[in-house]
């Protein structure tokens, strides 16, 4: 570690001198590696229209800390249309990406409404998987909750079509987005959407391929719940664009840890090779949230919870909510598996806790 700070500004510098003679380098591929010159804190450098990677004041993802939130009447609950369409999933090389095409049969769009986007209405276009190495055990969500980091994350993005004419224009535009992100834990048995999409993306193993999904329900991969976090952010891969209205949703959907490790199957290369370069971790580091609004619609009750209560309805009714019981507890090792306590599922993993460092590292 000590090493790679050194280096860093140098290779900052280096690439700070390529821009500047050349103009750009957008041939360069980005990546999430950090280790390598395309990596997250040299998105901003590699193409003129990505600054908003290093520039931006409003980046994404943030941790969540359930003591910081602001309940906020006026959330309504979010209306996604339970449509089934057909999309197409693609290995970008960097992500696994699903896209809902535009139909021009209106009632075969999915539509979505209410929730912090409103009073404007918003049309999904992609899902994106994030995940992280799980042979290691190591976690790949992007958003955290009182910095604890989840096994995956699943990412509904959808543009303004109140606005804007597509996704592609939208992206850049103000209040052009809204995402909804939905954490992913581990269970012995995977949501059914997660499942079709687990199984379909062992058909893109490598960069550029594509396959068609006939019958995706994407609404099926929302949980059972209308609580959520909400705040202004941007998109979590180049170019970074701050026009994403982002909502965390209170739930995790689930998957087996056997689904989860397919997804690590996916590689960033075109062909096979003899040492494969995986996709994961796919996940951008923690951006600070320099002042943000974390507005929630969970009421907090401050209510105690009965000790070993009925866990389903404990996680459902708490939620992320600024649970006094558990940020007392937190601290006490022998409470940190509390099966009860929403959200914390265990201590902070050790690559968080490398990033964050690494964020508070002044490097520019
Ligand atoms: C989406 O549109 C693109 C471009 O028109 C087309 O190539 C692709 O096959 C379409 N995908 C689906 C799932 O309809
Ligand atoms: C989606 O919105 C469009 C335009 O507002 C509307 O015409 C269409 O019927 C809606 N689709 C569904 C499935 O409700
Ligand atoms: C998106 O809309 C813009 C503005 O109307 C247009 O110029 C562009 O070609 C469209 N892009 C796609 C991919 O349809």
């Amino acid at each position: 570690m000590g090493f790679f700070f050194k280096m860093k500004p140098l290779l900052l510098a280096i690439l700070a001198g390529i821009v500047l003679y050349t103009g750009a380098v957008s041939e360069y591929p980005w990546t999430f590696d950090n280790d390598l010159l395309g990596g997250p804190d040299f998105w901003g450098l590699l193409n003129k229209h990505w600054r908003m990677c290093t520039m931006g004041q409003m980046q994404s993802p943030v941790n969540i800390d359930p003591s910081k939130l602001f309940y906020d009447a006026g959330l309504s609950p979010i209306a996604i249309d339970n449509n089934v369409v057909e999309a197409e999933l693609h290995n970008t090389g960097q992500l696994p990406v699903l896209t809902i095409n535009d139909s021009l049969i209106l009632s075969k769009n999915i539509n979505i409404s209410g929730g912090p986007g409103s009073p404007y209405k918003y049309r999904l276009h992609k899902v994106i998987i994030h995940f992280g190495r799980t042979i290691d055990g190591e976690k790949g969500s992007e958003h955290t909750v009182d910095f604890v980091r989840f096994p995956a994350e699943v990412q509904l993005i959808a543009y303004n079509t109140d606005l804007y004419t597509n996704f592609t224009e939208a992206m850049t535009q103000p209040r052009g987005l809204l995402a909804i992100a939905v954490i992913v834990d581990i269970r012995d048995v995977t949501n059914t959407e997660l499942r079709k999409l687990t199984v379909a993306s062992q058909s893109v193993t490598y960069k550029d391929s594509k396959t068609i999904l006939k019958k995706f329900n994407v609404h099926g991969l929302l949980p059972k719940t209308t609580n959520y976090v909400t705040y202004e952010g941007s998109l979590t891969f180049p170019g970074c664009y701050e026009t994403v209205t982002w909502v965390i949703m209170n739930n995790p959907i689930y998957i087996t840890k056997e689904d989860l490790q397919i997804w690590n199957d996916l590689q960033q290369t075109e062909f096979k090779q003899p040492n494969p370069v995986f996709m994961f971790p796919n996940y951008r580091p923690l951006k600070t949230l320099n002042g943000r609004l974390l507005r929630t619609n969970i009421k907090v009750k401050y209510k105690r919870m009965a000790a070993h209560s009925c866990s389903s309805n404990v996680y459902l009714d708490m939620g992320y909510q600024a649970n006094p019981t558990r940020s007392h507890h937190k601290r006490h090792a022998s409470d940190e598996n509390e099966p009860n306590a929403a959200f914390s599922v265990e201590k902070l993993d050790t690559r968080a806790d490398i990033l964050n460092n690494m964020e508070s590292f002044d490097y520019l």
